[in-house]
């Protein structure tokens, strides 16, 4: 689709106000982004080269990353198009924005291997178990050695039962969802947007609906059975949660 003109000061203000609204969703967001740096550069015994962020919307966190990784060589890979348009008229150029769907082959075709660090933050409970078994063990193969992918998403506590997880979703969590259903129904109203979000309904109709949850134990052992050498919990805030698998291989070593 050929981009269209944006108001660059609407682009920043549209962008601001995705980023309170994650952080509506995800209280702890901030603290989180603070342990995956950390962790990331410990890891990998310095700032990681490259850098994948998957299901990266208009690229907040991508952002964040190449800000504090000037030499990283960072990419987003999305699905949605309003959210790329705004991820390509809001990031600098050097930062990559490929459209790919997380449950075809294409993502990892499209973005190369080697990477040191691959990310998914809020967005593997839109993909049903099996599509989440099949996006690890892609992320595994698209990892160098000793690479990490970190996933974070609502993850409930182990052993809060099934029914209590979707009758408590948190006290902030329904402001969230008010402030989501605001925000695209403002981009829903602004005349540029009006092709992709005809093409973004098309794209989300038949998809299952965005609520898959489960515990990290199982993303864990999703994980490992996806070839991951190890995986467990990098942060945990209430529900929400980062799980942090390695990929085998040589880790890093300091010389
Ligand atoms: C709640 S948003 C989170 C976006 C971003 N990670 C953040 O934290 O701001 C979920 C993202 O996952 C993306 N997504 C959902 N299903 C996808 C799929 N099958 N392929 C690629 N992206 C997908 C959505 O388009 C959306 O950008």
């Amino acid at each position: 689709m050929t981009p269209i003109a944006l108001d660059a000061a609407r682009v920043a203000g549209w962008r601001a106000t995705w980023d309170t609204m994650m952080t509506g969703f995800v209280p702890g967001l901030s603290a989180f982004e603070r342990v995956l740096t950390t962790a990331a550069e410990a890891l990998r015994c310095g700032p990681p080269a490259r850098v994948l962020d998957l299901g990266g919307g208009p690229g907040l966190l991508a952002e964040r990353m190449a800000a504090r990784w000037p030499d990283a060589a960072v990419t987003l890979v999305d699905l949605d198009p309003v959210l790329l348009e705004l991820a390509r008229a809001g990031l600098p150029g050097e930062i990559g924005v490929i459209g790919a769907d997380l449950t075809s082959t294409v993502w990892p075709a499209r973005t190369g291997g080697g990477h040191d660090l691959i990310t998914a933050v809020m967005a593997v409970h839109y993909l049903t178990p099996a599509a989440i078994r099949a996006l690890y063990a892609a992320a595994r193969d698209a990892l160098a050695p000793g690479g990490v992918l970190v996933v974070a998403d609502v993850m409930p506590d182990d052993g809060v039962p099934a029914l209590m997880r979707v009758l408590d979703p948190g006290p902030g969590e329904a402001a969230a969802e008010l402030a989501w259903a605001q925000w695209w129904g403002e981009l829903a109203a602004v005349p540029q947007f009006q092709d992709l979000m005809t093409a973004r309904a098309e794209l989300f109709r038949d998809r299952p609906p965005a609520g898959f949850t489960a515990d990290l134990g199982w993303h864990a052992a999703a994980a490992r059975d996806a070839g991951f050498r190890e995986a467990g919990a990098l942060w945990r805030d209430g529900r929400h949660a980062a799980l942090a698998a390695l990929a085998g291989g040589m880790p890093c070593s300091r010389s």
